[in-house]
């Protein structure tokens, strides 16, 4: 049985009313939801922030307790090199994921900071990028020796 944070960055707890052509009209408890659907016995823990900081504190903590992390940076992928550092520095498996194809997008869309520390990237699947990511996290955790 793994624990695993699901963490949610800025303005993503205004889904479901934020630029629904683009994130889906799903709201975050609606996905937390279904992201708790798929988890079987294992232990989730969700948070979401607006403030960078916030972030990284729950990324240090998760340190302490999680198997991996499964995080949407959201704005800050594009730019945060603290939580990038942060994400290095905890050594957990992370899967970054996005609920739009960030690739598809605006230019500043295109780059991420933050996903070379990261196992991998999901991007363009709706709120399904989570339990697509938290699927890729279990099977990673699964196979390590
Ligand atoms: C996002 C993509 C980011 O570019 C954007 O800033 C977000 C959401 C996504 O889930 O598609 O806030 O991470």
């Amino acid at each position: 049985m793994a624990s695993i944070a699901i963490i949610h960055g800025p303005n993503l707890n205004l889904l479901g009313t934020r630029e629904p052509g683009v994130y889906g009209s799903v709201t975050l408890t609606e996905i937390n939801r279904r992201i708790e659907a798929v988890a079987g016995d294992h232990v989730l823990r969700f948070f979401q922030s607006n403030h960078e900081g916030e972030l990284i504190d729950f990324i240090h903590e998760a340190a302490s307790w999680a198997d991996g992390i499964v995080l949407n940076p959201a704005a800050f992928t594009h730019y945060s090199i603290a939580l990038r550092d942060a994400i290095a520095a905890v050594k957990l498996p992370v899967v970054e994921v996005h609920l739009s194809n960030v690739h598809a997008r605006e230019d500043f869309r295109h780059h991420s900071v933050t996903a070379p520390v990261c196992l991998g990237q999901i991007s363009g699947f709706g709120w399904r990028s989570y339990v697509l990511g938290l699927h890729a996290l279990f099977g990673y955790l699964e196979d390590r020796p």
